[in-house]
């Protein structure tokens, strides 16, 4: 089997340290990893299959010194925006975590178990994207249900931990969290979020937009449209909740035929990548503490609208980083090697 040279640009952040883990996990037929970051990280040791790997300086000509056929970008936006597009001259596949390419016409945005087929358009700039975290779990939901009922419109509120703003988020909470314990909480810095973040929840994710929504919730609304091919109406709440790893979401589905909660279960259950807990009987339903560390999206809690018999009201939690990124990246780049091969 044909092997593939590999870079991470990010490779020392939350979302490149889970890409070699997913690369593993997988068993991706990885020929020569390459892990990239800034130059601070330079000579840093990258684990991957039980052997260490140098940590490279993220260059233009990297790519091709390298001869780089797959390169995972997630170093944030300005530096995809920058280097990706002389990974893609260099001959080599770009898939990008960060939002810069997502709603390019050009480029395709690619969730695999709803719009794999929109791999193929890789070829117009050598760059695919990865959608937002919130937008990939909530997608793998609604697909297999639109694809049944015929979805109208999505309510849809976040609950989103703070791994969402990488390893300084996770380091914020958790210090803020020590000095509550240690009666300093007023001393405590507030650097990546708004305000506290321990003991609090902030309904505010990346910055405003004109029409009141935050940028995090219209990604939602453009990249669900854009992903499904289909002009379904969503409305988003994004809200940063404390809690370490693994968004959840309540999601209120507008069908435009009557739905039954039954056969929605029985479709999910049927669906790719997606696990229903929906026992309430036995207090079981999804929760970030299930969700995390796995490649699944739970969802339960799965029932009617009280008034409206098209109208489905659901619960799902997913490793934002996994299945929101390093994992929805690497089944990409399977997919990708699939089309290609
Ligand atoms: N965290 C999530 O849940 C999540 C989910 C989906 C998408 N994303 C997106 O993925 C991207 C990375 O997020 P993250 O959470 O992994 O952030 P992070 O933990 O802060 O990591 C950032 C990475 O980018 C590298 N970097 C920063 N500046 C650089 C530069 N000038 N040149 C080369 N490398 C540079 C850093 O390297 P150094 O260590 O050398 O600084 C580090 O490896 C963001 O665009 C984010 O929006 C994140």
């Amino acid at each position: 089997m044909r092997k593939y040279n590999v870079a991470i640009a990010g490779a020392t952040g939350a979302v490149g340290e889970e890409l070699c883990r997913v690369l593993e996990d997988l068993d991706f037929p990885v020929g020569n990893l390459v892990p990239l970051a800034s130059a601070k990280s330079v000579g840093m040791d990258i684990e991957f299959k039980g052997k260490n790997y140098k940590v490279l300086e993220l260059t233009k000509s990297v790519f091709e010194e390298k001869e780089i056929d797959i390169a995972f970008f997630s170093a944030g936006g300005s530096i995809s925006a920058k280097f990706a597009p002389f990974a893609a001259e260099a001959g080599a596949v770009v898939i990008d975590n960060t939002s810069h390419f997502r709603m390019d016409s050009d480029i395709p945005l690619v969730v695999p178990e709803c719009n794999a087929t929109d791999i193929s358009a890789w070829k117009n700039r050598g760059i695919i994207a990865n959608p937002n975290c919130s937008t990939i779990q909530m997608v793998q939901i609604l697909k297999p249900l639109d694809d049944v009922f015929d979805i109208k419109r999505v309510d849809v509120s976040t609950y989103q931990a703070v791994s969402g703003a990488g390893k300084e988020g996770m380091k914020e909470l958790v210090t803020q969290m020590q000095d509550f314990f240690a009666f300093k909480l007023d001393e405590s810095k507030i650097e990546k979020f708004q305000h506290q973040i321990a003991l609090n929840v902030i309904p505010h994710i990346d910055v405003f937009e004109d029409n009141d929504y935050t940028k995090e919730e219209m990604k939602m609304v453009n990249e669900t449209q854009k992903i499904l091919h289909k002009n379904i109406e969503v409305s988003a709440t994004c809200v940063r909740v404390p809690i370490l790893r693994s968004h959840s979401e309540d999601i209120t589905i507008h069908f435009n035929s009557p739905v039954d909660a039954d056969k929605a279960r029985e479709i999910l259950r049927n669906s790719p990548s997606i696990v229903v807990v929906d026992e309430t009987g036995k207090n079981e339903y999804p929760m970030p503490i299930i969700s995390t560390d796995t490649d699944e999206t739970y969802v339960g809690r799965i029932r009617k609208d009280l008034y409206d018999d098209t109208i489905l009201h659901l619960w799902c939690c997913a490793d934002q980083i996994r299945v929101g990124a390093a994992t929805n990246a690497v089944r990409i780049a399977q997919k990708w090697i699939e089309t290609e091969s």
